[in-house]
């Protein structure tokens, strides 16, 4: 991946933060998955009255392909940050995937996926999915 197409990816998912249902935690997270077939993805966090039912933005993203039948996958970016007193997002630091999106990520992306994070002003941070679920559990322990 360039930068250039790191840069776009992020951007995506910055814009995604504006479309997230939070009004429990008015935490925004953006998401935009990369296909291996150039498809984007993009997901924001849903929340819920109830808590538990609520759905993370990468799940979000994720789950939109999967259910389009895209299963090849090359990277993430995730953004992530609180609203202010006038409703803006404030993107102020990384936003790293729960472990829950990570066990989902592990699910169906392979060994080069890239999970990349931007901290809101000029740093980005990538990471393999091994350094963010390593001794993961997967379907290889099932057979
Ligand atoms: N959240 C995500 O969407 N992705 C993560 O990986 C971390 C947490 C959401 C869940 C909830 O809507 C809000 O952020 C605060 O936890």
């Amino acid at each position: 991946m360039t930068e250039v197409q790191k840069k776009e990816l992020i951007e995506i998912a910055v814009k995604m933060t504006a479309v997230s249902y939070v009004p429990y935690s008015h935490f925004h997270v953006g998401a935009a998955l990369l296909a291996k077939n150039g498809t984007i993805f993009t997901g924001c966090n849903i929340e819920n009255a109830a808590y538990s039912p609520s759905n993370c933005a990468e799940r979000t993203a994720i789950f939109k392909a999967i259910s389009e039948n895209v299963h090849s996958f090359e990277a993430i970016a995730i953004v992530g940050g609180l609203e202010n007193e006038k409703g803006e997002v404030e993107i102020k630091d990384f936003c790293t995937p729960c472990g829950v999106c990570r066990q989902v990520l592990s699910e169906f992306c392979d060994k080069n996926f890239r999970i990349i994070l931007f901290d809101g002003k000029s740093t980005i941070k990538e990471f393999l999915l091994e350094e963010l679920l390593p001794e993961s559990f997967g379907a290889s322990k099932l057979s």
